[in-house]
């Protein structure tokens, strides 16, 4: 898979790319990321990417011509990629966009700024527009993050126990109820007893039949405390 980012910061992406899983699927030749200055395409001495709003109204809007040029680049000599824009206004993203995003072979990740980005090129250009939550951000970059790690950890190989990736929040596995995602069960780990608190008797049992009924009842549980939209 090839993931190109178009992004005004690309140097805040350095440690995240070479980083645990991301960096491991790089080297795996998994993955292969490009960024893309956009400031490499604007105009002029200062090399501009923006202006302001047609219209009127506070702040200013990436140039559509500019970022069809930087996009031209990362979609190479092909012409090809799957273009997504990161938006506050954009879809909602959920793990089984990042499980459909994982099966592309190239996508390009557009991180707004400012404002955000002239409509003409989203017409234009755009395939999908993806929100990661009802909050404004200053740009798209920790969005962009965001996507490529999700979407990469879910690439079959590229962490060593695919079933970590089944068995986690929003994703189905074997002991969840049909069309429904729940969140994750609660985990322990050593100490057995922390500031007085034992783990589970349950976990310690070595019967596990009744530990996966036990975690689906606790998967069941924490889901209609904290996310019972997901019921
Ligand atoms: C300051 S925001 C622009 C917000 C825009 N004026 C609005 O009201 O929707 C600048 C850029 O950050 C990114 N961004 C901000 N919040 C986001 C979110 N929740 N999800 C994805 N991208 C976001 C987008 O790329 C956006 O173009």
């Amino acid at each position: 898979m090839k993931i190109s980012i178009i992004t005004l910061f690309p140097q805040v992406f350095d440690p995240i790319l070479n980083s645990s899983i991301l960096k491991r699927a790089q080297q795996k030749g998994m993955v292969k990321f490009e960024l893309i200055n956009l400031r490499d395409f604007g105009e002029g001495k200062h090399k501009v990417v923006d202006d302001r709003v047609y219209g009127g109204g506070a702040g200013m809007v990436l140039r559509a011509d500019i970022l069809a040029k930087a996009l031209k680049k990362g979609k190479g000599e092909r012409g090809k990629g799957k273009v997504i824009l990161t938006s506050a206004s954009g879809k909602p993203y959920k793990q089984s966009d990042a499980q459909r995003l994982s099966k592309i072979e190239h996508l390009i990740i557009v991180c707004g700024h400012y404002e955000g980005v002239d409509q003409r090129f989203i017409d234009e250009y755009v395939d999908l527009e993806i929100s990661i939550g009802d909050y404004v951000l200053t740009g798209g970059e920790i969005p962009a993050m965001v996507i490529v790690d999700s979407v990469v950890r879910l690439i079959p190989g590229v962490l060593e126990k695919e079933e970590a990736t089944q068995n986690e929040s929003f994703s189905n596995f074997k002991f969840q109820i049909p069309n429904y995602k729940l969140l994750e069960h609660p985990q322990y780990t050593r100490p057995e007893i922390f500031e007085g608190k034992k783990v589970p008797a349950i976990l310690l049992s070595g019967n596990h039949q009744k530990i996966a009924k036990w975690r689906k009842e606790q998967a069941i549980k924490k889901t209609k405390k904290v996310r019972p939209d997901l019921l």
